[in-house]
């Protein structure tokens, strides 16, 4: 992988894709050992700026940056200048200064990891920007695919819910139907957005129908905080037509496994039993996650002098 940034799936090869996962499985058995850590990335500062809140995302690049053994600073945008007025590239060209060799940025704004990436010298990891994109999402969950499927080509995925808003959507749809799989997806009318059918999935009436052989069955979340007016009636009336319970669940293959990106809203995008359940795979992606960080945060800032993949995983700290 030679590229200085990580901003979206749609400009990553499906070899880049491969290459990231390839990497990503021997950092997974690192979490095995005793002492989890790897110098892959000693003396490298990563810088997570978050401006949007984040459990999973912000965590996990930091356990992955502190198991390659780089030093981690978070930003707090509340707690930052950028409350008093400093602008988003003074603000970025600050910490330059101070010498950081790679930024994790999420924004509320679809395109702002892009901007800001244009204009610095280092690495800019997109942590998810507005409903655009979240590209290590997609690639942790389909490292979660492979982990379980063996493979991605030709498998039936199911993505189920609000497509309009959902960022993790997008980056899925774009991943998988790279690497060969088959997606379906279905939503309330007012969460689909208009020429959906052009990124190569297809579009299913009922939540039902796109539940029918899947191999694999992702929820999304309902974006509450970029949905501006009601686009659905109530919780209720979403959860009885769009949610994942068990007789849905019936409907799929029986290997088929539940995924969701998290935070889970229960009983609104998924029953209690599904979400805790044997099929799902919902804290395996987030164990996944940080092993795909790692992989992305070691081909980005290995740049330049890039150890092999044997040395990096050979001494632990
Ligand atoms: N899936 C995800 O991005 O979760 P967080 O918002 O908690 O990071």
């Amino acid at each position: 992988m030679e590229r200085k940034d990580l901003l979206d799936i749609e400009s990553l090869a499906v070899e880049e894709i491969h290459e990231i996962l390839n990497t990503a499985a021997p950092f997974k058995e690192i979490f095995t050992r005793s002492v989890k850590r790897v110098p892959s990335l000693r003396g490298k500062t990563v810088v997570n700026v978050f401006f949007e809140p984040s459990t999973r995302t912000r965590t996990s690049f930091e356990l992955a940056a502190k198991r390659l053994s780089a030093d981690v600073v978070n930003i707090s945008t509340d707690r930052s200048s950028l409350v008093k007025g400093e602008s988003l590239v003074d603000t970025f060209d600050t910490l330059l200064a101070m010498k950081a060799d790679l930024f994790v940025m999420r924004h509320s704004s679809a395109g702002a990891p892009h901007f800001i990436a244009e204009r610095i010298p280092v690495p800019v990891l997109n942590a998810g920007d507005g409903a655009h994109s979240h590209p290590t999402q997609a690639l942790l969950d389909a490292f979660t695919i492979r982990e379980h499927h063996g493979r991605l080509e030709g498998l039936e995925v199911a993505i189920i819910g609000d497509i309009t808003f959902s960022r993790v959507a997008r980056s899925n749809i774009w991943a998988l139907t790279k690497l060969g799989a088959k997606v379906r997806v279905s939503g309330p009318a007012t969460l689909l957005p208009k020429g959906l059918e052009r990124m190569g999935v297809t579009i299913c009436r009922t939540v039902e129908e796109a539940i029918e052989g899947a191999d694999v069955v992702y929820m999304l979340r309902i974006q509450k905080e970029r949905q501006g007016s009601h686009l659905f009636p109530t919780i209720r009336e979403y959860y009885q037509l769009f949610g994942l319970n068990a007789e849905r669940l019936k409907l799929a293959k029986p290997d088929a496994i539940v995924m969701h990106p998290g935070p889970i809203n229960r009983g609104v995008e998924i029953s209690d039993d599904i979400a805790d359940g044997p099929q799902s795979r919902i804290h395996d992606q987030v164990t996944n996650g940080v092993a795909v960080r790692m992989a992305v945060l070691f081909l980005l800032a290995t740049q330049q002098k890039k150890p092999s993949l044997d040395e990096a995983l050979a001494a632990t700290e």
